[in-house]
């Protein structure tokens, strides 16, 4: 089958820039001498996973434990849930846990840090976690600089049923880095501010094994820094496709992007300047990318006609804004558009279609659900 054959819209993974992106950060890893742990979020498939650990089944990283589960039905074990676990989901996770999977789990609060100790003294287990750290992005984490940071972990390091691993960051502020510069300097901020917590709790006489950080557009400048010393692993996702918000920030170029949304369009109309095309919301999502960056919104990159502006998404129509002067595009003309938000689009399709060049060789089913 080729690309064109495929009904539209679809979501077409290239497998040589898969590839290409999960070796070079493999790679990356390694001579800089931490663990990559990668995240699988993006692409949420066994075989995305495998391949950004070329082929071994060493400690990943979920963002649900649907992932968890499948993951662990296809061999990994050390898996880490980089959530805040809600103690609802604790049964879950010990479930997991029982079936022979070793899930790491996050909090940054008291109050479920007694939901995880009480949980795993009823049901006789011991519970792997890390204690979850605001670098400067203010979405979760405890304050480093606060001394109930510290009274956290050593509650958690203290309770017998629990073991404290160590700590945990996501730069996910170095999304609104405007270029490779600014993204350096909260890469230089995530590392430092971990270290220096880590050596605080130390010289408290709590042990941190593991100081754990990492984001596609703060890992796309690691290699700049001078050393990760007392960093253990990192754990970028984004980067096994990559997308237009990633090129726009300096994390990649466009060509590196792996993943692209198919679609035809369906109707032409030159007469006020606009082409529609039937990947819609539900199928780029409603992402509006680096809009810090662009003044011009677009809903993606319409691989190849850098002229073409996506500048609205019902919910299964795409409006694409013309040029001056543009004659239109025949109703039928095959597009392929990388998404802003490769892991937001991704999440909308039942399966990938693989693609070597124009040959589509391969089906993916990715997990859904929580
Ligand atoms: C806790 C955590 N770790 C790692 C990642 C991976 O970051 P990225 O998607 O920028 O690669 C994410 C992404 O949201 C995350 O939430």
């Amino acid at each position: 089958m080729l690309l064109s054959d495929l009904k539209t819209p679809a979501f077409a993974v290239d497998l040589a820039k898969l590839e290409r992106n999960t070796a070079r950060m493999a790679a990356t890893a390694q001579r800089l001498g931490v663990r990559l742990r990668p995240h699988v979020k993006t692409h949420k498939t066994v075989q995305g996973a495998l391949r950004q650990l070329r082929g071994g089944r060493s400690g990943i990283t979920v963002s649900t434990l649907a992932e968890a589960r499948a993951m662990h039905a296809a061999g990994f074990t050390d898996i880490t849930y980089a959530v805040p676990i809600a103690p609802q989901k604790l049964a879950e996770a010990i479930a997991l846990q029982r079936a022979g999977a070793e899930p790491i789990l996050l909090t940054d609060d008291a109050g479920a840090a007694a939901a995880l100790e009480r949980a795993a003294f009823d049901a006789g287990v011991r519970l792997a976690v890390m204690l979850k750290v605001d670098c400067g992005y203010h979405r979760a984490g405890v304050d480093p600089a606060s001394d109930a940071a510290v009274a956290l972990a050593r509650r958690l390091a203290d309770a017998p049923n629990l073991e404290l691993r160590g700590i945990l960051t996501h730069a996910g502020h170095a999304y609104g880095a405007r270029n490779a510069d600014e993204a350096r300097a909260i890469a230089r901020e995530e590392r430092d501010v971990m270290v220096g917590f880590a050596a605080r709790l130390r010289r408290e006489g709590i042990a941190c094994p593991e100081v754990s950080i990492g984001s596609t557009p703060t890992c796309a400048r690691l290699e700049e820094l001078d050393g990760l010393a007392g960093v253990s692993e990192i754990r970028p996702g984004n980067y096994v496709f990559y997308d237009r918000f990633q090129a726009d920030i300096g994390s990649c170029v466009l060509d590196d992007c792996a993943a692209s949304v198919v679609t035809r369009v369906i109707g032409s109309y030159p007469e006020r300047g606009q082409v529609a095309i039937d990947a819609g919301a539900l199928a780029l999502s409603k992402d509006a990318g680096a809009t810090h960056v662009h003044a011009e919104p677009t809903y993606g990159y319409v691989v190849g006609h850098p002229e073409l502006r996506i500048e609205a998404l019902p919910q299964e129509h795409g409006l694409v804004r013309l040029p001056a002067g543009h004659r239109g595009l025949a109703v039928g003309t095959l597009l392929r558009v990388i998404p802003n938000h490769s892991c937001l689009a991704a999440a909308l399709f039942s399966a990938y279609h693989v693609v070597e060049g124009e040959r589509v060789v391969d089906e993916w089913r990715p997990v859904r659900g929580w």
